[in-house]
């Protein structure tokens, strides 16, 4: 039987995985994100101090690190066994991650173990390119976005419950720059996918957009 498998791209801080662990929670799905897996290398490389700029380095890295996702309410991400769960979430790893995700070696590899998982298992899986690249034929792909001043506001949110401290206008851009790097790179850059329902989440609250991504699963599967 074909397993079920529901792509969620979209860009920073659109509340993809938000709600994608609460739509996996009420579907009985695994949840991965995939984003994990580009922060974890960025974090091995920033503490190895391995040139950013060099593509073949950051690719032999990706290739001997391995990276386990622990599925639960607190999503552990295991980096060559260490809990990194937190440290992956730097502000330091979120200002480097989209240059090492600009990497087509890289890419290979985590895409190939991306789809490894979701042949084992029904999943949702979210990221940037799980639509177009990922899971070509996923099952239903949800693109989630909202403007980027919502999407600071509700990082900036997020980041200080954290304890760090923020400055909204410094993370706008933060997050514009982020945004054109991923829309803008030659391989898998950030685009719906020509199938994906497109979903702006700007003034909507998590659970409407979980239940608009049900009732859109229940009507059309
Ligand atoms: O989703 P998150 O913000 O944690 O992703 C961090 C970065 O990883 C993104 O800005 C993007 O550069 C990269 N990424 C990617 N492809 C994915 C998931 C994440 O390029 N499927």
């Amino acid at each position: 039987s074909q397993r079920v498998c529901i792509a969620i791209d979209g860009p920073a801080g659109a509340g993809k995985s938000t709600v994608a662990k609460l739509v996996a929670h009420r579907l009985g799905l695994l949840y991965i994100d995939t984003g994990a897996m580009y922060r974890a290398v960025t974090l091995k490389a920033l503490r190895r101090g391995v040139d950013l700029n060099d593509a073949a380095a950051l690719t032999e890295l990706a290739r001997a690190t391995n990276i386990q996702l622990i599925p639960g309410v607190r999503q552990t991400v295991l980096l060559d066994g260490e809990d990194v769960t937190e440290a992956i979430r730097s502000p330091e790893v979120t200002r480097c991650v989209s240059v090492v995700a600009g990497v087509a070696g890289v890419r290979e590899i985590l895409v190939d173990r991306q789809r490894q998982m979701a042949g084992e298992t029904d999943v949702i899986m979210d990221g940037r390119d799980i639509g177009t690249v990922v899971l070509p034929h996923a099952t239903a792909k949800f693109f989630l976005t909202a403007s980027a001043e919502e999407r600071a506001r509700r990082r900036a949110k997020e980041m200080a419950e954290k304890g760090y401290t923020v400055d909204i206008t410094g993370l706008i851009k933060e997050i514009q720059e982020r945004d054109y790097r991923d829309s803008h790179r030659k391989v898998s850059p950030l685009v719906p996918a020509a199938d994906a329902v497109i979903l702006d989440s700007s003034g909507m609250t998590v659970d409407e957009v979980v239940n608009r991504i049900i009732s859109w699963l229940e009507k059309n599967q």
